[in-house]
């Protein structure tokens, strides 16, 4: 079996056209945010960052199968005592061009600083915008379920009668449809709030992921041997993960010295064993990598 691993060079714009259409199942990505970060790698202002960031999610567009997912973590900063508004523009134009704005996770970084400002608190989460560009995606939930734990005991154990019956959600929210079904298992599907500490180790990057991150998404929207891209690779967070969880990867960052890093730390890393599996261990996986 042989997993691949393609790193472009350049500018995602350009190298982007490189790819085929039709030929990725995930797209996972932390794009350069508006204005931040301007001495590490180059900053966009708010006001243009919807243009930029449009003839990028064109290609994306072009190179995602129609059974694939987009994930794309943003956050508006704060200009002047306000959020920017660009995250909410750029959903709107991305549905112009053609996406679906499925869903979004909220990445609650469980460790972030602490602060005080006059009018706002500590901000501890990110979006991670879900599109596709059908209504019907891969997507294989019971990879991510969670142990019932704590929340089955104490909730469902002394579950009323009117919890039994079917759909007692007074608000309409679904929630509480049968929910006495849940009883008996030990595993619950997860929410849309992921709990993950920002990365701590120095990873020669100033934004990478934590690799729990894109670990969770490769999981639920694709197998093995698919391919997952990240047009915005920094250290390569998602390429290694993907690698380890043996899905071919692309990953593409104009910076030389990142795209080198990543190159070194994918010959290092082991094999990833989901559960290990008699099976697996007599497939030894073959690592193509490749710098364009
Ligand atoms: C927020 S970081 C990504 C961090 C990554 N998720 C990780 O885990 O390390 C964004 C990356 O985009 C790269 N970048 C900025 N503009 C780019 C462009 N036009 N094309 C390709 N890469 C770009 C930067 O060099 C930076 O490494």
């Amino acid at each position: 079996m042989e997993v691949t691993t393609d790193i472009y060079l350049g500018d995602s714009r350009e190298q982007l056209k490189l790819l085929p259409d039709d030929s990725v199942d995930l797209i996972v990505t932390s794009p350069p945010y508006a204005d931040q970060r301007k001495n590490t790698y180059g900053g966009i202002h708010p006001d243009k960052y919807v243009n930029w960031f449009l003839p990028i999610s064109v290609q994306l567009l072009r190179v995602l199968k129609p059974t694939g997912t987009f994930i794309l973590n943003i956050k508006e900063k704060v200009v002047e005592g306000e959020r920017s508004t660009y995250v909410m523009e750029l959903i709107l134009e991305m549905r112009k061009q053609g996406w679906l704005w499925t869903e979004e996770f909220i990445w609650h970084k469980k460790n972030c600083y602490p602060g005080k400002w006059p009018n706002r608190f500590r901000d501890a989460w990110e979006r991670l915008l879900q599109f596709n560009k059908n209504r019907k995606f891969h997507m294989y939930q019971e990879e991510v379920m969670v142990q019932m734990g704590e929340w089955a005991n104490s909730r469902l154990k002394n579950l009323s009668e009117t919890d039994k019956i079917r759909d007692n959600s007074k608000v309409g929210s679904g929630f509480g449809k049968n929910i006495s079904n849940w009883l008996e298992r030990d595993k619950a599907y997860p929410t849309n709030v992921l709990h993950l500490a920002t990365e701590c180790n120095n990873k020669n990057h100033s934004a990478a992921f934590p690799e729990g991150l894109p670990e969770w998404f490769i999981k639920l929207f694709t197998k093995e041997k698919d391919t997952v891209l990240d047009p915005f690779m920094g250290s390569g967070t998602t390429l290694i993960v993907a690698n380890r969880m043996r899905r071919n990867s692309i990953g593409i960052d104009i910076v030389p010295e990142y795209c080198e890093m990543v190159k070194k730390q994918l010959k290092a890393v082991e094999l990833y064993l989901l559960e290990p599996k008699a099976e697996y261990e007599k497939t030894r996986v073959e690592k193509r990598i490749t710098i364009r």
